[in-house]
């Protein structure tokens, strides 16, 4: 192997590494089974949308929500057809009104911010803390307003937000919180599992999260009622609500949100490799922070001090002047030293995350809801702001300084590791040489670019 002194492949080198890296292998046996059990008894989904039995599901999905109540002490768990499903029905459930704020982290799945905007509430957004990457609560506290319903925390990668000051400005405000832990499975803020830590919350379980059942996703709370609201609302709730009290009319027109048999039986087989999955990736993450952190330029975001993390991706902070190169040539250098992702695998290493969501045209042009402006008319004028410069650490981590490895994941080991830090040594060895030769132009290396397959080098 090429040590990493020798000459970088990005200046025709040879680079450290070309065997693939191994691809993530997610369906075993066990849920093979599980799905032919579900197939030969012909039941695929059991839910109606009417009062009765059958209501809330058939027996593979109350016993799948019932893994997540035992193994977390949630009180409910209500599994939905995706986590976007899940907060939109988690906005209804709390009551949002039209006109209604909640402020939203801007560095995020679009989701977070875009399910309120379905019962017509406006998302305000305030910054994120520049170490968890979480929405901080210095910031929300600037941008609550009389008109402020609630909050969305999201568990950013599967690092816990700082929950108990959220929820105590929260509790000052009289503000509802949802939690958005779509990436942060299993994940503990100090001794109490994420999710349930606000009045309600959820996963994800698409194909590319820790478990997954292709789509789907999981509500989970505490409170009966908002429990009941969620059912009625992933399940046709105008079919079964009576009227005698109004208040249960709020928000109570359902759709259809409901997980199948065939997904839950996979869910309940999946959640058997969620601990080890967690270990394998705290484990990796360790490893290549360790030797990350040794290196000029670059600092990977420390485990958190209060609690677990989930490691859907390492983030890491680079800063170009102590690297001696800019962030696109960095990347650009240690891609070309490490195997071509193939199929849906990600690449070892993106620049920024997701553009800050208030820079999408729904929010520039205040267009979501038919074509007149709902429910951003319904805002006092030029409020929210959605100009750029409102969140300027979520932009200057866009822009500048933030770096992901999607690699730390099953079943990749701690020598995989080494072959990314040993890229990402010999790029910082040359420097100054490919700073001078290699162009700093070019798309963004962002996951959802590197998802396009965009990242061709
Ligand atoms: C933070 C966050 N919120 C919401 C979602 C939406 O989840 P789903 O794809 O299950 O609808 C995702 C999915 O990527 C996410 O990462």
């Amino acid at each position: 192997m090429p040590s990493s002194s020798s000459k970088p492949a990005i200046l025709g080198g040879d680079p450290i590494r070309t065997r693939p890296f191994a691809p993530r292998v997610t369906m075993s046996q066990a849920e093979q089974t599980a799905v032919r059990e579900v197939i030969e008894s012909d039941v695929l989904s059991a839910f109606i949308g009417a009062s009765g039995k059958f209501f809330n599901g058939g027996k593979r999905v109350t016993d799948f929500e019932a893994i997540w109540c035992q193994r977390y002490g949630f009180k409910h768990a209500i599994s939905v057809s995706s986590w976007t499903t899940g907060l939109v029905a988690a906005v209804g459930a709390i009551g949002i009104e039209p006109g209604d704020e909640i402020i939203c982290p801007p560095y995020t799945m679009s989701a977070s911010a875009t399910c309120c905007l379905f019962y017509g509430g406006i998302p305000v957004f305030a910054d994120i803390d520049p170490d968890t990457f979480c929405i901080s609560a210095k910031s929300i506290a600037t941008r609550i307003t009389p008109r402020t319903k609630a909050i969305m925390v999201v568990h950013l990668f599967g690092h816990p937000a700082e929950m108990d000051e959220i929820m105590a400005l929260a509790r000052k405000h009289n503000l509802k919180v949802i939690e958005d832990a779509a990436q942060a499975p299993g994940v503990f803020y100090k001794d109490k599992p994420v999710g349930a830590i606000g009045d309600l919350g959820g996963f994800s379980l698409n194909f590319h999260k820790h478990i997954h059942t292709g789509e789907g996703g999981v509500i989970v709370t505490n409170n009966d009622d908002l429990a009941q609201r969620c059912r009625l609302i992933r399940n046709h709730g105008e079919n079964v609500v009576t009227g005698e009290d109004p208040a249960e009319l709020v928000n109570c027109i359902g759709s259809n949100y409901r997980l199948t048999e065939v997904q839950a039986a996979i869910g309940s087989a999946q959640m058997n490799k969620l601990d080890a999955c967690l270990t394998t990736r705290a484990a990796l993450a360790s490893h290549l922070r360790q030797r990350i952190d040794k290196l000029p330029g670059l600092r990977a975001q420390a485990h958190p001090e209060h609690g677990t993390h989930a490691y859907y991706l390492l983030p890491v902070h680079f800063n170009a002047q102590q690297a001696g190169l800019s962030r696109h040539q960095f990347v650009k250098a240690v891609l070309a030293e490490l195997p071509k992702p193939e199929g849906f695998e990600g690449t070892a290493l993106t620049e920024g995350y997701v553009k800050p969501l208030y820079l999408s045209p729904i929010y520039q042009k205040r267009i979501a809801i038919g074509s007149k402006g709902f429910p951003f008319n319904l805002a006092p004028a030029g409020w929210p702001d959605y100009s750029e410069g409102i969140c300027p650490v979520t932009e200057n981590l866009y822009k500048n300084e933030m770096l992901l490895c999607p690699v730390v994941r099953e079943p990749l080991t701690p020598e995989d590791m080494d072959d990314v830090a040993s890229a990402m040594e010999r790029v910082l060895e040359h420097a100054a040489e490919i700073a001078r030769t290699v162009p700093d132009s070019g798309t963004l290396f962002t996951p959802v670019a590197a998802a396009m397959d965009t990242n061709v080098r």
